[in-house]
């Protein structure tokens, strides 16, 4: 693989993302791994990342020069760029003096990693400190008003540095540069993609599952789907999936996974239908966190009860051999690296997403999309032929719809929460923008009413709320900025399609300070 060094501050996943864009695969490790640790992996390339600190500062990540010596091309952004200097012998200095956002850069040689590039451009910078002079034996590429020294390379030693982000979309010449590294500077193939990892995973689930039984949880989301339909690839009628219907789904989801994924992939399907349970434990429930407690607690019992009858049914079928040992867990790359990276670290997060399980049921996690990217996930699930609903289906909270109506859950309100939301889906979708939004919940005021007019006769209904939102990553969000006519559109067929709604009310709050739900 390529390593990219982690030196924090987020850098280093979009950097391992781009990478795994240029074709190459790469993995993500700690600034703490020693050079034996890393050397150990067999790396193909090294890339530093940028990261918060001044290499000046007490307790700054530091680089052992020894790793320049390994003959692994290696590749230094940002900081990982001032580290590499200032470990081979050059001069950064602490100027303070930030440059930040679109900065201006002269290419003074283009060298191997800017070979292409104009000899004028913009690139993205983040940084105080700046490197005053190169290392012996390197060529400096570019400078700009802020940083002597702004790119350089020893090509006989095949060692890289930028001082701007090539892995942000603001440098516009990025992606090309770190293929450049990639491609010229460490002379790899672009011969990965998303769609080889799934005989490699198929090898690694049999060898890890054997002939025991395993259990996995549905829950219509991408990423459950595509571990599942991964698991049922590698050992077929070995996996028994689970689908608990909680009645909190919108409009044609059940039936996504009872009907279409099941057909696609031809899992087992144990479906169990708690919809009045839930209705029933939320009876009375308005507020926000006692609604998720109800429906997470009620989730993970009737969870536990299906898996213990899968488990009491394998072992009726098929005695000890065929005992249920293991669960499928949707586990992403981006979970696993900030839970720390190690094996450990990421179970215990991955124990924690479903809910802890009592000691009877003691299961072995299978984590088969652990590596993975949520596009490559994408990928992977349109390569097993998963239902392309379900692929490309937006984000959607575990809570589901009892969180998207403001008040008591009921049975009606769901009924009118759904035949709002399904005429937004379908209007968004008719107009081509499924994949411009990250998601757009619509949310039912269900404790407010307004007065109206239709027909002849004045109304008392309740608004809906839209919240299309832009994100990356949901942690921050824009909303949407949807064109009027659609708006427009989804306004009009919801007030004449669902008698009880006489307002459509558009949410234009940013994350922060809003967040994304309503609840
Ligand atoms: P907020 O509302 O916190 O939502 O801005 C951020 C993202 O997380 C989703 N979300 C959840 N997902 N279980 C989930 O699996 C939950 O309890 C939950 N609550 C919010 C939300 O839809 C958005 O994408």
């Amino acid at each position: 693989p390529v390593l990219v060094v982690d030196f924090g501050a987020q850098y280093a996943q979009l950097i391992a993302r781009r990478v795994r864009e240029a074709n190459v695969y790469s993995e993500i490790v700690p600034h703490t791994a020693s050079v034996a640790d890393l050397l150990a992996k067999d790396p193909a390339a090294i890339i530093l990342s940028g990261g918060p600190s001044s290499v000046y500062a007490d307790g700054a990540p530091f680089v052992d020069p020894s790793l320049f010596e390994a003959g692994v091309p290696v590749l230094g952004i940002c900081y990982g760029f001032q580290a590499m200097a200032q470990a081979l012998g050059g001069t950064v200095a602490q100027t303070g003096q930030r440059e930040y956002g679109g900065t201006a850069v002269e290419i003074t040689e283009a060298g191997t990693v800017l070979s292409g590039s104009p000899q004028q451009q913009t690139v993205w910078m983040s940084h105080g400190d700046a490197v005053h002079a190169a290392p012996a034996g390197f060529d400096v590429l570019a400078t700009s008003a802020g940083s002597p020294v702004a790119a350089f390379e020893d090509r006989s030693r095949r060692l890289f540095g930028v001082q701007w982000h090539p892995e942000v979309k603001h440098s516009p010449l990025g992606q090309k540069a770190l293929e450049n590294f990639l491609y010229e500077g460490a002379g790899l193939a672009p011969d990965w993609n998303p769609g080889n990892v799934v005989a490699e995973q198929v090898a690694r689930i049999r060898a890890q599952v054997g002939d025991a039984r395993v259990i996995c949880g549905l829950s219509g989301g991408v990423d459950s789907s595509v571990a599942a339909a991964l698991v049922q690839k590698a050992v077929g009628d070995q996996l028994t999936c689970v689908f608990v219907d909680h009645g909190l789904l919108r409009t044609g989801e059940a039936e996504q996974v009872e009907k279409d994924f099941v057909a696609a992939t031809g899992v087992q399907l144990k479906v169990v239908d708690a919809r009045d349970r839930f209705l029933r434990a939320l009876a009375g429930h308005t507020d926000p966190e006692t609604k998720r407690k109800i429906i997470g607690r009620e989730f993970i019992r009737v969870f536990e009860d299906a898996a213990r009858e899968v488990v009491a049914d394998a072992s009726e079928r098929s005695g000890p051999s065929g005992e249920v040992k293991f669960l499928v867990q949707g586990t992403l790359y981006p979970d696993v690296v900030e839970s720390g990276g190690g094996e450990g670290a990421a179970n215990i997060k991955s124990h924690h997403n479903v809910g802890g399980l009592p000691d009877d049921l003691q299961f072995e996690l299978v984590e088969p999309l652990r590596a993975l990217f949520k596009d490559e996930v994408r990928a992977v699930g349109l390569e097993l032929g998963v239902p392309e609903g379900i692929v490309w289906r937006q984000p959607f909270p575990g809570p589901g719809l009892g969180i998207r109506i403001i008040g008591e859950v009921t049975q009606e309100r769901l009924d009118v929460l759904r035949a709002a939301d399904v005429i937004a889906r379908e209007e968004l979708t008719r107009a081509g923008l499924d994949r411009d939004i990250w998601q757009c919940p619509v949310v039912l005021l269900a404790d407010v009413r307004s007065v109206g007019v239709q027909g002849d006769g004045r109304t008392y209904g309740h608004p809906v709320v839209l919240r299309p939102v832009s994100s990356e990553d949901a942690m921050t969000a824009d909303w949407t900025r949807l064109p009027y006519d659609v708006l427009a559109t989804i306004s009009t067929r919801i007030t004449n399609e669902v008698p009880e709604v006489n307002r459509v009310v558009l949410d234009v709050t940013s994350k922060p300070p809003g967040t994304i739900e309503w609840e």
